[in-house]
């Protein structure tokens, strides 16, 4: 029997903002058919009706021509949907077994558990992603990207009919990115309904067969991706011509003193990291997953402790015992996961954004609340953060709204070096220009900026230097002049001694 999933004029509003108006196409079985649209475009709401995480206000939706209405993810489920969500659901303190298979053993109606049999089919699941942990090993001990893996492995084993990833790759390098792929591809020879959520054009035009662009929460198009290009496609979905992002930039030229020197760092897998950050500087960070970037940053913002080496702010030896030390010695960090470390998801968009100014914007303790706001929009409009108020929730913004709080954040803090990780991970191309920009205009204001990406184009267009790692350590570091997407590659790739 032939499958699709078809949406009829889906409506679905929350307090001020109208996430879909109306939304209406069909994607077939056999197709990957991606959702493009830029942040707040009403991607994942879409999604997750379709998973019944929410109810739509009105319209229909049909499977296989019948219609649904799903009131819970476990309805969903049953009737062989999976969504893999752009925020990860996992259970961090059970293993990778207990949740693939969380349903079945919610499910087990003797209440016994077989586990034995379960981790048998894990070990198997994780074999053909070519993953390297063990069916017993906690969530909590993976990384941003082996935890992504797991959420795939979850709706691969449900052998659902349709199924949806919404920006499965943000936390992916590129060989986990050719697994998944490999994987996708499979799902559609197979004949199932893929939907796929992705800012990153390239990917797109690797592996989907279809494009459905929206646009503030309407259906602008669909178009065949062979016979569409990159321009066209951001013309519709941001509406305006975008042009080259990289060419516009106004970079700074002008670089001053070291303002921070790291000196045989060593700490939890980091092994022997030294170099010099310069004021007016954006120096990159590349390198695989697991390089030790991510840790480096934790080791010079307090959030791991310092085996042995120093750690020098404007040439004076500093100890930074935890985030409080980092943040007073001006040393911020926009960390690469925004829900565990970086936004108080329960709280408004202002109180969000003022966090790391608060002694700042308080005199005697009571917080100028009139300075607050004040702040809090200028950050709202320079980001183009989507929302109707700085009251609103930072749960009920979109994925790449709430990434833009964290940099915002950070604009309004008075800081000696800003250390991002992955920024522009689930940004849509228009806004990422933007933060370019932004990155380059601190420098220009005389700040030192670390910027850690997996995405080397971007790495090469902004960063004046680039620090290579690999397996905790730093196996190169090229000047602007001497970058290039293999340079980099193959210091990253280097073998330990070569
Ligand atoms: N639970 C919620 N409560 C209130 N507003 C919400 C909620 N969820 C989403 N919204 C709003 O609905 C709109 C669409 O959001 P959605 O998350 O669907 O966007 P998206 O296309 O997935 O964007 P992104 O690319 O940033 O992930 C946004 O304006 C968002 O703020
Ligand atoms: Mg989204």
């Amino acid at each position: 029997m032939e499958n699709y999933v078809e949406f009829k004029n889906i409506r679905k509003a929350f307090v001020g903002v109208q996430a879909l108006d109306g939304i209406s196409f069909r994607a077939d079985g056999g197709e990957i058919c991606a959702l493009l649209g830029e942040n707040g475009a009403g991607k994942s709401t879409l999604l997750k009706i379709l998973s019944g995480a929410h109810q739509a206000d009105s319209g229909e939706y049909f499977i296989n021509g019948r219609e649904m209405k799903f009131h819970s993810p476990m309805e969903a489920i049953q009737a062989g949907v999976s969504v893999i969500y752009q925020e990860r659901q996992l259970v961090s303190e059970l293993s990778v077994t207990e949740n693939v298979f969380m349903e079945d053993l919610y499910c087990n109606r003797a209440g016994i558990v077989d586990f034995k049999r379960s981790h048998e089919e894990m070990q198997r699941i994780i074999e053909l992603f070519h993953m390297p942990f063990s069916p017993q090993t906690k969530v909590k001990k993976l990384s941003a990207a082996y935890q992504q893996m797991v959420e795939i492995m979850k709706a691969y084993r449900r052998k659902s009919q349709v199924i949806a990833f919404d920006e499965p790759t943000a936390p992916l390098t590129d060989a986990e990115i050719d697994i998944l792929f490999g994987l996708i591809q499979r799902l559609r020879d197979s004949g199932k309904v893929i939907l796929y959520v992705s800012h990153r054009l390239k990917e797109l035009f690797r592996l989907t067969d279809k494009i459905i662009i929206l646009k503030d929460g309407r259906f602008v198009e669909d178009v065949r991706t062979a016979n569409t290009s990159e321009g066209y496609l951001v013309s519709k979905m941001v509406g305006r011509n975008v042009g080259d992002t990289f060419s516009a930039l106004k970079r700074n030229d002008q670089m001053g003193d070291v303002v921070l020197e790291a000196r045989n760092l060593r700490g939890n897998g980091i092994h022997n990291v030294s170099f010099q950050l310069h004021r007016g500087e954006v120096l990159g960070f590349a390198g695989l997953v697991g390089a030790g970037r991510s840790e480096t940053m934790q080791l010079l913002f307090g959030g791991d402790k310092v085996k042995s080496g120093e750690i020098y702010i404007d040439g004076r030896l500093k100890k930074i015992r935890n985030p409080k030390d980092a943040i007073e010695e001006g040393i911020g960090l926009c960390p690469e996961d925004r829900k565990e470390q970086g936004l108080v998801l329960g709280r408004s968009i202002r109180n969000n954004l003022t966090i790391p100014i608060l002694n700042k914007i308080s005199r005697r303790g009571i917080i100028d609340r009139k300075r607050e706001r004040k702040l809090s929009k200028e950050a709202v409009a320079a980001y183009r953060i989507k929302t109707p108020s700085i009251e609103k929730i930072a749960m009920e913004l979109s994925g790449g709204n709430q990434q833009k709080i964290i940099l915002g954040r950070w604009m309004l803090a008075d800081l000696k070096v800003l250390i991002l990780d992955e920024p522009t991970k689930g940004i849509d191309v228009g806004a990422k220009a933007e933060i370019y920009q932004m990155v380059c205009d601190l420098a220009r204001e005389g700040l030192g900026v670390i910027f850690i990406s997996s995405e080397l184009q971007e790495v090469i267009n902004i960063c004046d230097k680039v620090i290579v790692m690999r397996d905790g350590t730093v196996t190169g570091c090229l000047d602007r002049k001497e970058m290039s997407e293999e340079g980099i590659l193959s210091l990253a790739m280097q073998e330990n001694g070569e």
